[in-house]
């Protein structure tokens, strides 16, 4: 699919895998609006790559609405990228057995799952409304990511893993209802990547040297850029539909 003078919206666009996404889809000719809650970043960003910023927690319907509508000032919306997440921690009983709190993850859910459903579903009505791009009656690509802690889900990772498994779970059900308008659902499933999410210092960069033990090949984490070539490949190929992609080095996320 062109996107060339097309909008794009990218949740999670001032950070990690969003900020990398929306640069490769602006360098392709893409309108992009970022979507986040950092608004410092995503305004910077937003300029550097001649794009939109709009402060939304993507859990609200009233904030996303007014970000879709940005987009659709811009261009034809035609793509979307969820790409907002939260990482979560914590046993469903700890060592005192205490029960993991409620609240934190219906949070984690909400944001992950809820979050990324919203976004999709107020894109998706609005590129309803954009003439289709090509013969086959195309309007539009959308990508989720979820994780691979949705299939090999480490101890304490509950929360996490049923927000992403949810995900994956959505992706098939939602590209067959979208078929109707002409636009296509896929949805990657990141190893380790090298992002914020991780936080910064000595001891993040200890936690991450452990994560990379266990990567097959590259015996590295991820780059953000190579997780944005796939976003990139997924939304610009036509006949990628109802996928979901690991990009991982290989790895199988052991227990712990
Ligand atoms: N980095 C990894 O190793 C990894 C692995 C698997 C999956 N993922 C997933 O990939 C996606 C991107 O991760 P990343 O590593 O780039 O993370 P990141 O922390 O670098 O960026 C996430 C961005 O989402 C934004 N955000 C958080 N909650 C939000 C909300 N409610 N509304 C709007 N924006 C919100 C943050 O402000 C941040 O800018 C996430 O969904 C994450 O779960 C990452």
């Amino acid at each position: 699919m062109e996107i060339d003078g097309a909008s794009a919206i990218v949740t999670g666009g001032a950070s990690g895998i969003g900020e990398a996404a929306a640069k490769r889809l602006a360098a392709l000719g893409a309108r992009c609006v970022i979507v986040d809650l950092d608004e410092a970043r995503g305004k910077e960003i937003a300029r550097s790559i001649g794009g939109e910023f709009a402060r939304a927690d993507v859990a609200n319907a009233e904030e996303v609405q007014a970000a879709v509508d940005a987009a659709m000032a811009l261009g034809p919306l035609r793509v979307l990228v969820n790409s907002a997440g939260v990482g979560s921690i914590g046993r469903t009983i700890d060592r005192e057995g205490k029960p993991f709190d409620l609240d934190a993850f219906e949070r984690v859910l909400r944001i992950n799952l809820v979050g990324s459903f919203n976004c999709l579903r107020l894109a998706a009505a609005a590129m309803a409304r954009t003439d289709p791009v090509d013969a086959d009656g195309q309007r539009g690509a959308i990508v989720n990511m979820a994780s691979a802690a949705a299939f090999d889900g480490q101890t304490g990772q509950a929360a996490y893993s049923a927000s992403k498994g949810g995900i994956v779970g959505m992706t098939l059900p939602i590209a067959r209802d979208l078929r109707a308008i002409g636009v296509r659902v896929n949805t990657i499933a990141p190893g380790l990547i090298d992002t914020p999410i991780y936080g910064e210092g000595e001891g993040a960069e200890q936690f991450k040297a452990n994560l990379a033990l266990n990567v097959i090949f590259p015996k590295r984490l991820g780059y953000a850029e190579e997780l944005a070539s796939m976003v990139v490949e997924l939304v610009t190929n036509d006949y990628m539909n109802a996928e979901v992609v690991r990009v991982d080095g290989g790895i199988r996320l052991p227990p712990k």
